[in-house]
């Protein structure tokens, strides 16, 4: 028996259909349903269109009914960078960063991402687990319904590893998927800086022995490098993301986020599926991205936190013609937030892109950079029944109203996987 669902009383249906991926003018392409609705068949969305047209199916008239009382329904959010698992927030480095310290001068002196590793290291996996599910349900709240998720603060054999399981057993356990990277190059671990050739022994260990067992083992997807200053350079990226394509693990890059490295060249030279942060990248680098596949992901989240000033050149990005995306960066040390409601509201007001072009850019866009566009992203006949319905009458106000959460339902493949116990009303609008 299978099962169907009707949801109706959309006001807008963001469909995001369209050509994939989206670049320059098409970056704005939503395809917006008035009064819309869906059919949805065991998780998988059977038919999209007005209120009309779907009720008139033969199949719509035994399906349970579920009507959003004139809210915004859209693809949930595909959350496509993300450091999932850590042991702990950093924040006794938050005052540090206000008073002024730069995160490089708290990473020399042992905090950063080698604090965080530290803090990893000495947890069990079962509290691991629990921080990173009770995160995951929090995504969900903020209309997330796929997240990418990268190891990185275990930079050892074991606790790499460990952190790649979790993911395969916290995405079988629901609530949401996640799409696993390796990071085992996130920064060189404190036992090899004191080697001599330290860096090179750590880079051999991640392509000799840990890229092998992570392929072998089909714990992750993807194979990232943060390239910069303090961490990987680009040479040492440029093995280690060889390395693991040769293993089946695509590469992903951190580029140009404290310094221009060059890492957002490499990216594109290797077909790297997305190069992420991008605040330092210059004309040359904006021109290969344009004429690349690689897509141009956007953490604005780090620059606000960190309260840098520059962030990357969405608009050069865009008018180029670069695939954008964007994402939270969820992570104890840049990027401390799990909603892309608010990265959409930074997105607006700071890379000044439109409220559309931000939806495209963390839905369908996005998708496509973790290889998924076929199977989630938009709203079309066939896909995963992956949906936010946010307690809106228009679309542009999912980033206007920033802070506040008002997301009123996130589904699964046609599950509830969050719903709005509370609803206050706010701001109730006084007719004209
Ligand atoms: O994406 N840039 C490197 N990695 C993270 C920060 C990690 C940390 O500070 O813990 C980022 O910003
Ligand atoms: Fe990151």
């Amino acid at each position: 028996m299978s099962s169907h669902l009707l949801i109706t009383g959309a006001s807008q249906l963001l469909t995001l259909r369209g050509r994939v991926p989206r670049r320059g003018k098409f970056l704005s392409d939503i395809g917006v349903i008035r009064d819309g609705a869906l059919l949805i068949r065991d998780g998988v969305i059977a038919a999209v269109g007005t209120r009309l047209e779907i009720e008139s199916l033969s199949e719509a008239r035994s399906a349970g009914k579920f009507d959003v009382g004139g809210r915004v329904v859209l693809p949930g959010f595909v959350d496509s960078h993300t450091h999932l698992i850590h042991a702990a927030s950093r924040v006794e480095e938050y005052e540090l960063k206000i008073k002024g310290a730069s995160y490089e001068e708290m990473a020399h002196k042992g905090g950063g991402i080698l604090n965080s590793v530290r803090k990893l290291r000495a947890a069990t996996g079962e509290s691991l687990k629990k921080r990173a599910h009770a995160a995951l349900l929090e995504f969900a709240a903020h209309g997330t319904t796929t997240l990418e998720a990268k190891s990185g603060y275990g930079l050892d054999v074991a606790s790499e590893l460990k952190i790649l399981r979790l993911h395969k057993e916290l995405s079988a356990e629901q609530p949401l998927d996640i799409v696993s990277t390796f990071l085992g190059a996130h920064v060189v671990p404190s036992e090899f800086r004191s080697k001599p050739d330290g860096s090179a022994k750590y880079v051999a260990l991640l392509t000799d022995k840990l890229i092998p067992e992570v392929a072998a083992e089909q714990l992750a997807e993807f194979c990232d490098a943060f390239c910069d200053r303090g961490a990987f350079s680009l040479s040492e990226a440029k093995k280690i993301l060889e390395a693991g394509k040769q293993h089946g693990l695509w590469p992903r890059l951190h580029a140009e986020q404290l310094t221009r490295s060059g890492a957002t060249q490499l990216g594109v030279q290797l077909g790297a599926a997305s190069c992420d942060h991008l605040e330092q990248v210059n004309k040359a680098d904006i021109r290969a991205l344009a004429k690349s596949n690689t897509v141009a992901t956007l953490l604005p989240g780090c620059d606000f936190h960190l309260g840098l000033k520059k962030y990357a050149p969405a608009r050069a990005l865009i008018d180029a013609g670069a695939i954008v995306a964007l994402a939270t960066d969820y992570n104890p040390g840049t990027s401390p937030t799990v909603s892309m409601p608010m990265i959409l509201s930074l997105a607006c007001s700071q890379l000044r892109m439109s409220p559309a072009e931000a939806l495209v850019a963390a839905t369908i866009n996005a998708a496509y950079s973790l290889k998924r566009e076929k199977r989630i992203g938009s709203l079309e006949t066939g896909k995963q029944a992956n949906i936010a319905v946010f307690d809106v009458d228009d679309y542009r106000e999912i980033p206007y109203y920033f802070g506040v959460n008002k997301c009123w339902m996130t589904l699964k493949r046609g599950q509830p996987v969050f719903e709005r116990t509370h609803a206050s009303g706010w701001p109730l609008q006084n007719p004209l």
